[in-house]
């Protein structure tokens, strides 16, 4: 912690982006520099549907996934590899990345009452700053009032080839080619979507790191942080 620091504002930073702009891992590595809690609000996404999909539920039944959403006991807490998340008690952290999950949780997260539950969550969260939210509407409808906004880009070939650099050698390995789609079809859905679309809010920084580190891409928006607190 920077000398001097401590008496400052604590900021709610907001950084939302299309799947595999790296988010996650710039957002943990900020939090954890400035020293605020990390919010990976697309977890909480996964963790319904991870949890709709134990139960048999249908994303094509938005009812009955509402009706499960309203009365699962959700709560997140600081683990040793960041954020955790457990359901009814149980750590669901491990099973929220798998192939299955990603493949159902755009439909799932496009649930307008999913969505409502959600950010109730994050903003209660949020309330006191000293934090970091990923997300693709945090700071549009989650934290419209955040003092830093991020939209965070890169090609969808560099997304692409991200992720298949992470997947390489792991049980959810797949060919580059359907990683590429995959990608592709998540934009078009979670861009296209009625409600919460992805965009940037107007007052957004937009950075494309395309050919930016993740270190390089956390100082970028500890930059904006930094200018925000001596303002
Ligand atoms: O960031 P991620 O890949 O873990 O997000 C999973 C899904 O959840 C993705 O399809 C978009 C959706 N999502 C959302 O709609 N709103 C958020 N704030 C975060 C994620």
């Amino acid at each position: 912690q920077r000398k001097g620091m401590v008496q400052m504002h604590r900021l709610s930073v907001a950084i939302d982006g299309p799947a595999g702009a790296g988010k996650s891992s710039v957002a943990r590595m900020l939090a954890a520099q400035l020293g605020y809690i990390y919010l990976d609000t697309g977890a909480m996404y996964r963790a319904i549907t991870y949890e709709a999909l134990r139960k048999g539920l249908s994303e094509k039944d938005p009812k009955a996934v509402s009706e499960m959403a309203e009365h699962m006991n959700m709560k997140v807490a600081e683990g040793a590899q960041g954020m955790e998340i457990f359901l009814d008690g149980n750590n669901v952290t491990p099973f929220l990345r798998t192939e299955e999950v990603s493949r159902h949780v755009s439909p799932v997260s496009a649930i307008p009452r999913v969505r409502e539950i959600l950010v109730a969550v994050q903003r209660k969260l949020s309330e006191d700053g000293g934090v970091v939210l990923d997300g693709r509407d945090i700071g549009t409808v989650v934290l419209p009032g955040a003092d830093v906004k991020v939209f965070l880009t890169a090609s969808a070939e560099e997304r692409a080839k991200r992720r298949f650099r992470e997947l390489k050698g792991t049980p959810e390995e797949r060919p580059f080619s359907s990683i590429c789609d995959n990608i592709r079809r998540r934009d078009a859905i979670d861009a296209g979507r009625a409600v919460s679309p992805l965009r940037a809010a107007e007052d957004a920084v937009l950075i494309d790191n395309s050919s930016m580190t993740l270190e390089e891409t956390a100082e970028a928006i500890a930059v904006l942080c930094r200018r925000v607190q001596e303002a």
